[in-house]
């Protein structure tokens, strides 16, 4: 056991520096652990920092296209919410960061606002204690399944109990389908299939179009560590959505130019390697 880590025991709800569950493996780099390394979080290991630390030497701006990641992942819900979106599928959820979820930014809006999370890191259900603070008027279920298994989660009672797929509803892949290169736009068809019209799909994936030789490095990097990754262009991924599916405005933007905060700084282009984007079904 890797042992700097604060943790939080699924039985005690209590900060446990040093403890790890024990189906975890923390002898290798996870793109979760080191996206938490990236936010300035403490759920990581020795395996995650170097990891992370080679990344960065790679692409030395990643820091601040996570929190530029993390940062269009909030003003998408919030954006959501405002429009009257009460029901939310985040997969790809990643380690809980307190305040700063989807229910938080979801329930801050529409208090009644329902969200299923999903992810298929043992240390993100291990942390799911946090991602189940709901406010009372709404609801938060976590599910422990793979993106590339639609039917484990579209099919899964904690989704059927808490979400219902008969009203619109927000599917999100926030910085997800980069770590699903094998076949990412049929897993989408497959995953959105049976969403109702009017229903929305917040994306965000990682590009090399603004700097290919760094982000270059990042892919190889990350391969390397064992991560299977990959950059799509614009077009790709704008290709990605479905058929049946419309972008809304702003359209395929890099991360901290979709409606960037008008309060925000927004950083150099350059330093975000990643598109966001937001599709309604016809
Ligand atoms: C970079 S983090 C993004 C976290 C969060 N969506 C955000 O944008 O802040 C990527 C997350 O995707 C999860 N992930 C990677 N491959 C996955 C898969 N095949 N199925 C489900 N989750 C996966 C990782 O465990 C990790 O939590």
């Amino acid at each position: 056991m890797a042992g700097s880590a604060f943790d939080r025991t699924p039985d005690q709800n209590a900060i446990v520096e040093g403890w790890t569950p024990p189906e975890i493996d923390v002898s290798r780099a996870h793109s979760a652990r080191m996206y938490d390394y990236y936010l300035g979080g403490k759920t990581n290991f020795p395996a995650d920092r170097a990891g992370a630390e080679q990344a960065l030497e790679a692409f030395p701006h990643l820091k601040v296209g996570a929190q530029a990641n993390r940062a269009f992942l909030l003003r998408l819900v919030r954006r959501l919410a405002g429009m009257g979106v009460d029901q939310f599928l985040d997969i790809g959820t990643g380690i809980p960061i307190e305040g700063r979820n989807t229910h938080d930014a979801a329930q801050a809006i529409i208090p009644a606002s329902r969200v299923v999370y999903v992810d298929n890191d043992p240390i993100v259900l291990a942390h799911a204690r946090a991602l189940l603070t709901s406010n009372p008027a709404g609801a938060t279920a976590y599910i422990d399944a793979d993106v590339r298994d639609p039917e484990s989660i579209l099919g899964h009672p904690k989704l059927t109990s808490t979400l219902d797929l008969d009203r619109p509803l927000a599917m999100l892949l926030i910085a997800v389908l980069p770590f699903v290169p094998d076949k990412p736009a049929e897993t989408l068809a497959q995953l959105t299939d049976r969403l109702p019209s009017g229903s929305y799909l917040g994306l965000s994936h990682l590009t090399a179009d603004n700097d290919p030789a760094g982000v270059g490095r990042l892919v190889d990097t990350y391969r390397q560590t064992g991560i299977n990754t990959q950059a799509l262009t614009r077009a790709e991924v704008a290709d990605l959505v479905p058929d049946g599916w419309e972008i809304v405005e702003p359209g395929v933007q890099i991360l901290s130019q979709w409606l960037p905060d008008a309060d925000a700084p927004a950083p150099d282009p350059v330093h975000v390697p990643a598109y966001g984007l937001l599709a309604r079904k016809l």
